[in-house]
């Protein structure tokens, strides 16, 4: 019998935050360059709750406090490890555990523990050592495991026609990258290429990457923080987020912040692309139809190429193979990645109209690994569970009846400000009852007493329990997953 996580023990994650001064340490020259130079400029605030928004940070006391109550001595001894070889950073490193094997919805740590993944990166739609995925992927192995780029490989080709078969409209030609943040800084370069401008409108919030072009265009302090110039002409706007709406949407979108992209399109004039998550991931925000249907228009009037990021959603986690599905529109290029490598292979892509086939004689991605005829199997053998295993039904039936389920423990418990879902991206966000504040300490109490119960999602905005099951999950694992959560919110509020 594997050893199971010892229960939250009374108190358990009551210290209180301290700040997250530890994140600036590699940030400290940076910020004493910046103080010497600019004396006249506002101290920061380096409580700043901002950089809770791509996911919960590695270096609070309650993590810390976790890992003492939960980790054995070899554990801790691969950790140390770990954070000796490793470059520590926001988000990863140093670690919270160590893993020895997955499969399925379960994650196992080095004592036998299992972990149902609720976060798993947005890899594992099919789950973790999917046979039909391992089984391509094992006889590309032994046939042919690499292609240099001049060269292509019939699986590689197979890929990109079956994608160019399941996007939407016209976008049919297609780019593969070893990444996300790749393929988006390719589908930035052909923007620029094919409309001659190189400006963009992006969002506040979102995420698209860890490179420097990707965070000129996303918009969380974690990444662009004291970083330095980005690129210039990266204009951010306010994102969909209805109950934070600086429009005065008062909780249901009516558009107007797409309409204020038009805006910003219309006043620079000269715009290459607007970025956007069709469906932000973190905190779980699906704008409603009309906020595409303004863009595309905006986009259309003004010139301007519409990117959608679906890294971490497409492939059937909202219910549909891609999210923009929902909206009735067609954009210019939608950038994939994550669980197109079926949970075993970095892969990403870019699929663009065919009108966007102007580059030849530039090198928009030149990446070693383009046409990986490992990553293509492992792609092609993940769709094809998709379609056998009917996934995108599953998440849609699924989802629908998880959001009741959390609708009915929103009526129980008052920690719940709101909860939202699109297929199977959940997400329950977590408010102070009285002020209606973001109650981000107590959702982290929520996140480690989860995982005291195995069970593993990631934190958005600080606030929100996000929530990404695989889609092959079977009913009652969803059912018992809801049923801890609901445990320890009522734990959490209790003890307030
Ligand atoms: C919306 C979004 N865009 C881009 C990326 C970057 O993808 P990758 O980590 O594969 O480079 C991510 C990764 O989390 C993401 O969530």
């Amino acid at each position: 019998m594997p050893p199971s996580y010892l229960p939250p023990q009374a108190g358990e994650g009551d210290t209180r935050l301290r700040g997250n001064d530890d994140c600036y340490t590699i940030g400290a020259f940076f910020n004493k360059l910046l103080e010497r130079t600019m004396a006249t400029r506002r101290p920061r605030n380096k409580t700043t709750p901002d950089l809770t928004a791509e996911g919960d940070v590695n270096l609070t006391p309650r993590r810390k406090d976790w890992e003492a109550r939960h980790l054995s001595a070899a554990t801790r001894e691969l950790l140390d490890e770990d954070a000796r070889y490793f470059l520590h950073q926001s988000l990863s490193t140093p670690c919270l555990n160590a893993l020895r094997s997955c499969a399925g919805i379960y994650l196992e740590d080095h004592e036998g523990r299992r972990i149902m993944d609720f976060h798993g990166n947005s890899v594992h739609q099919v789950g973790y050592a999917h046979p039909h995925v391992i089984d391509a992927v094992k006889r590309q192995l032994d046939v042919l495991p690499f292609s240099p780029r001049r060269f292509t490989n019939g699986t590689a080709v197979q890929l990109a026609r079956k994608l160019a078969e399941l996007a939407p409209g016209d976008l049919s030609k297609v780019l593969f990258a070893p990444g996300g943040t790749a393929a988006i800084g390719i589908a930035l370069k052909l923007a620029r290429v094919a409309t001659g401008r190189h400006k963009t409108v992006s969002m506040w919030d979102a995420f698209h990457g860890a490179s420097l072009d990707a965070i000129s265009v996303g918009g969380e302090a974690a990444f662009r923080r004291d970083i330095g110039p980005l690129l210039p002409g990266t204009e951010h706007v306010q994102p969909c987020a209805p109950r934070n709406c600086h429009f005065g949407c008062g909780g249901t979108c009516t558009a107007r912040c797409a309409e204020y992209v038009e805006y910003v399109l219309k006043k620079e004039e000269d715009v290459a692309a607007v970025v956007v998550e069709t469906v932000r991931s973190t905190d779980v925000q699906a704008p409603p139809r009309k906020y595409y249907e303004t863009l595309r228009e905006a986009c259309d009037r003004h010139g301007a190429l519409l990117i959608l990021d679906e890294i971490p959603i497409c492939l059937g986690r909202t219910g549909k193979m891609f999210a923009v599905e929902h909206y009735g529109i067609v954009p210019d290029m939608i950038v994939l990645g994550k669980g197109l490598g079926g949970a075993v292979f970095p892969m990403a892509a870019v699929i663009a109209r065919a009108g966007l086939d102007v580059a030849a004689d530039r090198a928009l991605g030149h990446y070693t690994h383009e046409k990986s005829p490992l990553g293509c199997a492992a792609a092609l053998a993940t769709l094809e569970v998709i379609e056998q295993e009917r996934l995108l039904a599953r998440a849609e039936t699924l989802g629908a009846h998880a959001l009741l389920r959390m609708k009915d423990m929103q009526q129980r418990q008052p920690l719940i400000g709101d909860v939202r879902g699109i297929g199977l991206l959940l997400g329950i966000e977590l408010n102070h009852p009285r002020s209606g504040e973001p109650a981000r300490d107590e959702a982290e109490q929520v996140m480690y007493r989860c995982l005291s119960r195995g069970l593993s999602f990631k934190l958005g905005q600080g606030n929100v329990l996000t929530l990404s099951p695989p889609l092959i999950i079977a009913d009652e694992e969803l059912e018992r997953a809801l049923g801890i959560i609901e445990t320890a919110i009522g734990e959490v509020a209790a003890s307030l």
